[in-house]
């Protein structure tokens, strides 16, 4: 059982956790002949959701989300808007977000310093190389580098649609020849912009949670030679061939494997 739970999505146990929170507090209202209010009912079920998380071991950022979820609930019903404003805005998020309470890897978007980095790791790439972002977001990465290389080719994989879209866009609409993105997920082997064996280049810029299994994907793939990079995040007990630091808002780093 324990196991089973380890393996379940923290944003999925996190709801699991709510409804286990709504079904003590509605128990014990019962066994005791409680009429608390809505508000009292709420922050009843804020608190013991946010207990439950704890002891369940989620993360502690995700204490404070339990504890408001069901209150902010009640609150937003109070306001009475209108049931469609909530659907629009789920499904923007949906959009955007797509799949990332499984993949764990959220839309966040290298900064302009991490761009020119890349041009510095791509400094001794020779004419024609093959470079794939895993997870393009917007395609900033790879419009940005194929302005300032315009001799290599850029490929990036994007697995949430309006990101996906964005990109095609952004593509399209700037003219760059030497771009191409994929609408995919990286794990996906029938999409063939994902065997990496094909470039010289691969860039990610993920989270923490694929980083061991993309590491086996790459060593699997990449040919000798070629140069993997994490923005940010590291891979379990490999340390990079070269680490470089940028100086930018988040203190982003560049880490470098030469395969
Ligand atoms: C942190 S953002 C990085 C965006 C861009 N590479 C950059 O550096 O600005 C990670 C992106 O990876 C995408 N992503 C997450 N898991 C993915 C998967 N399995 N396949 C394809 N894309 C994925 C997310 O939708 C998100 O847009």
């Amino acid at each position: 059982m324990r196991a089973l739970f380890k393996k379940i999505p923290p944003a999925i146990k996190a709801l699991l956790l709510q409804f286990a929170a709504l079904l003590l507090v509605l128990f014990v209202a019962r066994a005791t002949d409680m009429q608390p209010s809505f508000m009292t009912f709420a922050l009843l079920c804020g608190l013991c959701a946010a207990v439950f998380s704890y002891l369940a071991g989620l993360q502690r950022w995700w204490l404070p989300i339990q504890l408001v979820f069901v209150p902010a609930l009640v609150l937003m019903l109070a306001l009475s808007i209108p049931p469609g404003f909530y659907l629009a805005a789920f499904l923007l998020l949906l959009a955007v977000y797509w799949s990332v309470f499984r993949t764990q890897v959220p839309l966040y978007l290298s900064s302009d310093k991490v761009w020119h980095a890349l041009e510095d790791v791509l400094q001794d790439a020779q004419s024609g190389f093959r470079f794939i972002d895993l997870g393009s977001g917007l395609g900033g990465v790879l419009t940005h580098l194929a302005s300032v290389r315009p001799d290599g080719r850029y490929s990036g994989v994007e697995s949430a649609p309006l990101p996906f879209v964005w990109s095609w866009l952004r593509i399209k609409l700037g003219g760059y020849r030497n771009c191409k993105v994929h609408w995919g997920s990286i794990w996906d082997d029938s999409l063939g912009a994902c065997d990496l064996g094909q470039y010289d280049v691969v860039f990610a810029y993920l989270s923490p949670v694929p980083m061991e299994r993309l590491w086996n994907k790459a060593r699997a793939e990449m040919r000798a030679g070629t140069v993997f990079v994490s923005s940010t995040f590291a891979v379990p007990e490999q340390s990079p061939s070269q680490t470089l630091q940028v100086d930018d808002l988040h203190r982003s780093r560049l880490l470098i494997w030469r395969m």
